[in-house]
């Protein structure tokens, strides 16, 4: 059966759960039309419902300031953008974020659930826009310095799956910049997840985002509760 939402499953150890949320840095990831933003919405109302305070933000934007550079980066008008002012645009509406909601709020003692992270900017900048990795975690260390996530849960789906949620989800709006790219494009987008995943699996947890959203947030809540028994330390 699949826990309905924000009720808890009862073989959850709900205090356990929410001392491990607390205070922790969490961010869903991966493809466009991977379905990660449904699941987002999802999660923090179970991580909520279990008592624990959670801050969500999403990228790029999530601060006024943010929300202008998230104008430029997504115009589809803005044809002539070379993948190094992507990049660090990205990058400093990043910088905003940490300092202004990411940071405090884990000072609180919140779990910040982070919809992209520098994870993103691996995967479409680096792996299918072809800046090197060790140079955007050159600039992301000016970004963000020392302040990691502990979790990083990748969606993982197929170009073809994710191009017919994109078209049914959008509706009557546009396709923005970022969308407009080629299959090719979205291919490595996917690839350089997988290949962050396979790098660091202590850190990254991939999610096969395929299956219907039920079946999908069913895994990932599953996920987290046998890393929490495996005994990762709580960071407070
Ligand atoms: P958005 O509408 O927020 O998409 P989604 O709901 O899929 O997160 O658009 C963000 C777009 O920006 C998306 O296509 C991914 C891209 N992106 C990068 O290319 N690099 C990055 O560092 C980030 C954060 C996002």
């Amino acid at each position: 059966m699949t826990p309905p939402e924000d009720t808890v499953p009862p073989e959850t150890p709900t205090e356990a759960m929410r001392a491990f949320l607390s205070g922790r840095f969490v961010v869903f990831d991966g493809p466009d039309g991977s379905g990660k933003s449904t699941q987002f919405r999802r999660f923090a109302g179970w991580a909520a419902a279990q008592g624990v305070r959670v801050t969500e933000v999403r990228e790029p934007g999530g601060t006024p300031i943010g929300e202008q550079i998230r104008a430029i980066l997504l115009d589809p008008r803005n044809k002539a953008m070379n993948v190094r002012c992507e990049m660090l645009l990205y990058m400093a509406s990043r910088a905003q974020l940490l300092e202004e909601r990411i940071r405090p709020a884990l000072a609180e003692g919140h779990l910040v659930l982070a919809d992209r992270f520098v994870s993103s900017t691996l995967a479409y900048q680096g792996t299918a826009g072809g800046l090197k990795q060790a140079e955007i975690m050159d600039v992301a260390r000016v970004a963000v310095g020392e302040l990691w996530p502990d979790e990083i849960v990748i969606f993982d789906v197929d170009v073809e799956t994710a191009w017919k949620r994109m078209a049914a989800g959008r509706a009557n709006s546009a396709p923005d910049r970022m969308e407009l790219k080629s299959d090719a494009f979205h291919e490595r987008v996917r690839q350089g997840y997988l290949e962050q995943c396979r790098a660091d699996p202590a850190r990254y947890l991939a999610i096969d985002a395929r299956h219907d959203p039920e079946t999908v947030f069913a895994r990932l809540v599953e996920a987290f509760v046998s890393r929490m028994k495996a005994g990762i330390a709580p960071r407070f």
